[in-house]
């Protein structure tokens, strides 16, 4: 375990499991599928762990739902192709799907990345990829799962949140989980401070969790 004191904001945080550098990079890169809904920050610190040579990986394609997601811009500053499956031009779930499984295959993508993608999946991904799709949620699994995941743990008072790194399973925020970080919540915090602390490990942990998950 790490106790980190080099955060911007200096709380500490604590990393579960400590990863060797030397372990992080693969032989060969890992393809990856970026799915995104919002913002796209999660997107953009595995894409600056490749251009650091921390992650040997490289993004095929990003997807996004959500027209106005910014992550959309972030991908084309990175040159990475974006492509949007709005999720209201489908009949149901599965349908949406099978479209982003078709994209996701034409760009030869080997491991899914849902970095915060705001829709249930189905089975349809599942099954196209087989333990192969990674999840990052901002509390400490198996807490406060679901949507509002940071305002559930200020709601309860707990003293210690977090994030968590899992491998997917169709039940929502389940599935073997890879990596967490933890944070204490301090006596001012609000959604927004609380989140802005958790992110900083999210962006921490999310590309190591990838190239742990891809070695095994
Ligand atoms: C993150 O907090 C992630 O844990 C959750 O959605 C948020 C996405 O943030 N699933 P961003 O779009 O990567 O900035």
């Amino acid at each position: 375990m790490i106790f980190n004191s080099t955060l911007t904001d200096s709380t500490p945080s604590l990393i579960s499991p400590v990863v060797p550098p030397n372990l992080l990079v693969t032989d060969s890169p890992i393809k990856l599928g970026i799915m995104a809904s919002g913002s796209g920050s999660n997107f953009e610190a595995i894409a600056q762990a490749i251009a650091d040579k921390q992650l040997n990986a490289q993004i095929q394609v990003v997807i996004y739902n959500n027209p106005n997601a910014q992550v959309a811009a972030r991908a084309q500053k990175w040159g990475i192709p974006a492509v949007l499956h709005n999720h209201r031009e489908f009949a149901s779930r599965e349908d949406l799907d099978q479209q982003i499984v078709q994209t996701l295959q034409q760009f030869n993508v080997e491991w899914l990345i849902m970095a915060g993608w705001m829709r249930l999946i189905t089975q349809v991904l599942l099954d196209n990829f087989p333990n192969q799709v990674i999840n990052i949620h901002p509390s400490l699994l198996p807490s406060f799962k679901g949507v509002r995941a940071v305002e559930q743990a200020l709601k309860a008072g707990v003293k210690i949140a977090g994030c968590s790194v899992h491998l997917v399973s169709l039940e929502v925020d389940s599935g073997p989980i890879l990596m967490q970080a933890a944070v204490p919540v301090l006596p001012n915090d609000t959604h927004e401070t609380l989140h802005a602390r958790i992110q900083l490990e999210e962006h921490r942990i999310l590309p190591q969790a990838i190239a742990l998950a891809a070695q095994k």
